[in-house]
């Protein structure tokens, strides 16, 4: 797959894709948006890809948010499709995809930007990242999933002031609200990702898809995720990793999970 705004590469079970176009900070337009979605799509059903990360490309930028030259004379209803189908084809299908997503964010993570690092199941950054959701000082608001996953991230009164003032953070007082989990020095900062990685990938991928969908099943409206944690906990006992992460345990052997 040949892709002009992002880099997609493949390296033991870890697919690292890099959003590049430095030269607009990594800035999301509408293509960018896409090939986003396809490399997921191309990753999704291939069982020895077990873990994403997605990073910017430079020293700079994670993503310095949505690219505003191309929404800045929207209508209304283009600016709802906007937000919607973003929504749906990108924030949403990370959110929900079936692989653990981590994002490793190197620098400016603005608008939507942030919101691309919060859809992931969980982010990382380097001490020189800085985060915010400055869309009201556009006159336009976060929609990318922005106004929902923030203060489930790091609480309401935090979310509001944060967007409210459309100011920024640094990586330190992220990892002080739990938004980011780790911070590390930029040049190390893939490598903490992979690490992280690694010891997913000791796991049972079928039993990390189970937990992804639980999880979120509690921030879904309409959904019991105490209900949704008890099919998906017993859906593993017909999985033949279960099989095998049990008899592993009980022959006092590492488990060698066939990931079905
Ligand atoms: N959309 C489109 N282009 C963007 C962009 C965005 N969100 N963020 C940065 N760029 C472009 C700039 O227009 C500039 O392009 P140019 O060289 O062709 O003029 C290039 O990226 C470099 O950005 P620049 O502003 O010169 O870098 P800086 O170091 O002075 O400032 C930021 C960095 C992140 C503070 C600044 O780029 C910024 O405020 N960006 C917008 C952030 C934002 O509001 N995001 C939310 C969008 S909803």
């Amino acid at each position: 797959m040949i892709f002009d705004n992002i880099l997609l590469a493949e390296n033991s079970g870890i697919a690292t894709i890099t959003i590049n176009r430095p030269s607009k900070l990594n800035a999301l337009n509408s293509t960018t948006i896409d090939e986003l979605h396809n490399a997921l799509k191309s990753i999704k059903d291939r069982i020895e890809v077990k873990v994403i990360i997605i990073t910017g490309s430079g020293e700079k930028a994670f993503v310095a948010g949505a690219d505003i030259s191309e929404f800045a004379d929207y209508s209304i209803e283009e600016g709802s499709n906007l937000a919607a189908q973003g929504q749906k084809k990108l924030f949403d299908y990370i959110e929900n995809f079936n692989k653990p997503v981590i994002a490793a964010v190197n620098g400016f993570a603005l608008g939507g930007g942030l919101e691309l690092a919060m859809a992931c199941h969980f982010r990382v950054a380097s001490i020189n990242a800085k985060m915010g959701l400055p869309e009201v000082s556009l006159g336009v608001i976060p929609g990318y999933g922005g106004t929902q996953r923030l203060p489930q991230l790091i609480g309401k009164g935090r979310a509001m002031e944060m967007i409210m003032t459309a100011g920024m953070i640094d990586a330190n007082q992220a990892l002080s609200y739990g938004l980011v989990n780790h911070v590390t020095a930029q040049e190390e900062l893939v490598l903490l990702a992979e690490k992280l990685a690694s010891k997913i990938m000791r796991n049972s991928s079928v039993a990390i898809s189970a937990a992804i969908r639980a999880i979120n099943s509690g921030f879904k409206d309409g959904v019991n995720g105490y209900q949704a944690e008890i099919d998906e906990f017993g859906n593993c006992f017909g999985t033949e990793d279960f099989e095998e992460g049990t008899t592993a345990f009980l022959e006092k052997r590492k488990a060698d999970f066939p990931g079905k």
